[in-house]
């Protein structure tokens, strides 16, 4: 229990941990004067012209982030399940760069989806939180997360990394120049410590334990924290948690929406509120209770049942902090209980079998 620092779990202090995960993630990379980031481990990496992701659980999550990035960018970028991903059906040319996502380097699947790239000659990258792992010894590069070790299965801290050091890699394989950008990254760590210090989510899960189901759903570069969200609950909780792309609620998943399933909606002032308010509408004349998770509260207090707060940021990073709120909520839904927190029951923090 020492290693706990006072925390009931390694979860939980993994989740406290990540001002500093994030920190670590950052150490040298953003240059404020010049608006650039600099990624030491790529400096001479040529600029692709198309990305594929491939990984698995959390970390396709963190892909699917980052892909969209890309893509906003201006370079085509796909994320790929690793298990589905087959270089025979996906072209490549020289200009592609194929980026194994992987917390521990060791997941089969994702290897195996290096593995074919390699050998059809596409340049490949690992994106690993473990220095020398398999990933980083098969790719051509890789690139470290630095979020430290993580005991917790149900990835936390190396996932908000993941997300922090994609989105570094997006800028600096783009030339892109942001003084904004480099400066709201460097305000990461602050912000989420604020979280952490302010949130609510306890309260809330106390409320909503017992629930049916959870639904989570977002728009745009939140739809895959909404994924993500809803695959923490799962592990954590052993409840039924599933995450949408809000548009698509109405293309099925509304038959499943009831006064028992919390609908937990991600909604930023920078991006979406007046369509995610559409979607919250929605989902509450079907009696469902919902809970904002927002940088606008003052838009939405009075449209939702409960309120988690972000505080503002750039608009590429409210996904990164409402993620914060969504840990914490599968946290204490999984505490109250009484789950098996740090080895959710059927599950392995590395999957070296396909
Ligand atoms: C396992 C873990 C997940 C993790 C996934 C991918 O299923 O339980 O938490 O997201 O593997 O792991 P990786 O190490 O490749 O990121």
């Amino acid at each position: 229990d020492a290693g706990k620092s006072g925390y009931e779990h390694y979860t939980l202090k993994e989740i406290h941990e990540q001002p500093r995960a994030v920190r670590q993630c950052l150490r040298g990379r953003p240059q404020p004067f010049e608006g650039s980031i600099s990624i030491e481990e790529l400096e001479d990496v040529p600029r692709p012209t198309e990305v594929q992701f491939a990984a698995c659980g959390t970390s396709y999550h963190a892909s699917l982030y980052a892909a969209r990035l890309f893509r906003e960018r201006g370079v085509r970028a796909t994320a790929f399940l690793a298990s589905e991903y087959d270089a025979a059906a996906v072209p490549i040319d020289e200009g592609t760069l194929v980026v194994g996502v992987t917390q521990s380097g060791e997941t089969a699947d994702t290897l195996r989806a290096l593995r074919t790239a390699n050998a059809v000659g596409a340049r490949t990258l690992a994106v690993t939180n473990v220095v020398g792992s398999s990933a980083a010894r098969e790719t051509d590069r890789a690139m470290y997360v630095r979020a430290g070790p993580e005991i917790g299965v149900a990835a936390t801290k190396t996932f908000t990394s993941q997300q922090v050091a994609l989105a570094m890699l997006s800028s600096a394989l783009t030339d892109d120049r942001s003084g904004e950008f480099v400066a709201a990254l460097r305000a990461l760590p602050d912000r989420i410590q604020s979280i952490l210090d302010d949130s609510r989510a306890r309260e809330i899960a106390a409320e909503y334990v017992g629930s049916d189901a959870y639904f989570f759903v977002g728009r745009g570069l939140a739809h895959p924290v909404a994924l993500e969200g809803a695959l923490k609950t799962k592990e954590l909780t052993y409840e039924h948690a599933e995450g949408f792309a809000a548009g698509e609620l109405k293309h099925g998943p509304l038959a499943l929406v009831t006064p028992e399933t919390p609908v937990i909606a991600l909604v930023s002032g920078r991006a979406n509120t007046e369509r995610m308010l559409g979607t919250i509408t929605e989902v509450r004349a079907r009696g469902a209770p919902v809970v904002a998770v927002t940088d606008d509260p003052e838009s939405v207090e009075r449209r939702v049942d409960r309120v988690l707060r972000v505080p503002e940021t750039h608009r590429r990073f409210f996904p990164i902090l409402a993620n914060v709120q969504l840990q914490l909520l599968a946290y204490w839904v999984a505490n109250g209980l009484g789950r098996s927190i740090d080895k959710p029951r059927n599950l392995a923090k590395s999957v070296t079998v396909e």
